[in-house]
């Protein structure tokens, strides 16, 4: 341990998310080591007190958490591997975004080389680390996560998912699918509006609005589906679709593509034909299931 609460900290990766992430611990006064791939990354971090180290071998050196925030899983067992043999009882954090089978794959990989290991997903953008708006959630190691605990904090809130290292990234990909499905509405929405000269900005402040009204409901909607009980008084699924039979006409009509608003059409559609026209809108997910 350092002279703070905080364990020494090597940060490998030094992308727009790496540099955010060892900002923070260096500017909150943590030992924290720091490695890029390629030179030069680190000026910033060594001039608020980081140390630089021109090698992985080189960075793994002591006994510090090693953190992990590369593009990939291929790169991050590309950057590791080679030394393996030197994380032997050491903690490890990878937060590199990775699919819950690929977070599962090196959870394996480390136990096999005897690495205590966490996987982390980061819901938040560079900008937000390190402020009340970051949320980062965990699952594998409980013994790592609650040690670095105060550490991880310092980056955004700390959210443990228990010991399926695949967890964390399960729900990191659930909620970006969440996040990708909405930017695609605005898109198409935008597109949309822009034809009668409105302007994007403008129909994002809309849309904003709108979105975040609307995202209000989404717990009700998930206890309809937790109840299994999808009858429906208003706005049953053939309300819905005829309701995305007209956008998508009327994004004909102004000559904007509905393809990305056509898989969701197609979906009420077919539940629609196979005889669940009255029931919630919310049935949609048995669709998926
Ligand atoms: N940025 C975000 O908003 C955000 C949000 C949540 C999660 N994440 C996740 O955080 C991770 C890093 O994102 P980022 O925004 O920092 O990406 P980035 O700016 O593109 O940086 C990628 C990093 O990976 C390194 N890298 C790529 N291939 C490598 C290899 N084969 N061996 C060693 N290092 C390699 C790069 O090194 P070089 O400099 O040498 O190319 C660089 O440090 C990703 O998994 C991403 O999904 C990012």
């Amino acid at each position: 341990m350092t002279g703070n609460q905080h364990s020494a900290v090597t940060v490998l990766g030094l992308g727009a998310m790496g540099q955010a992430l060892a900002t923070a611990l260096v500017t909150a006064g943590v030992h924290t080591t720091v490695w890029n791939r390629t030179g030069g990354k680190d000026a910033d971090l060594v001039a608020a007190g980081a140390v630089s180290a021109a090698s992985v071998g080189e960075a793994i050196r002591g006994d510090g958490v090693i953190v992990s925030v590369l593009l990939d899983h291929g790169s991050v067992r590309e950057t590791l591997e080679p030394v393996a043999d030197r994380l032997s009882g050491r903690q490890w954090i990878n937060l590199t975004s990775t699919t819950p089978e690929e977070s599962r794959e090196l959870a394996a990989w480390a136990a096999t080389h005897r690495i205590d290991f966490l996987d982390g997903g980061i819901m938040a953008v560079p900008p937000m680390i390190g402020t009340e708006h970051a949320r980062i959630l965990y699952s594998g190691s409980e013994a790592v996560f609650e040690r670095h605990r105060p550490a991880l904090e310092l980056l955004g809130a700390a959210e443990y998912h228990g010991t399926d290292a695949g967890t964390a990234a399960l729900i990191d990909f659930a909620l970006l699918s969440g996040m990708y499905t909405m930017f695609a509405g605005y898109f198409h929405g935008a597109a949309m509006a822009g034809t009668a000269g409105i302007s994007a900005s403008d129909f994002g402040r809309r849309a904003a609005h709108w979105i975040t009204a609307m995202a209000q409901s989404l717990p009700a909607y998930g206890a309809v589906i937790d109840s299994g009980d999808y009858r429906a008084q208003v706005q049953h699924l053939a309300f819905q679709n005829s309701a995305l039979d007209a956008i998508v006409r009327a994004s004909h009509e102004c000559g904007i593509s509905p393809e990305l608003l056509a898989p969701v059409a197609r979906i009420v559609d077919r539940q629609v034909r196979d005889g669940h026209g009255t029931q919630a809108f919310a049935r949609t997910i048995e669709a998926l299931r």
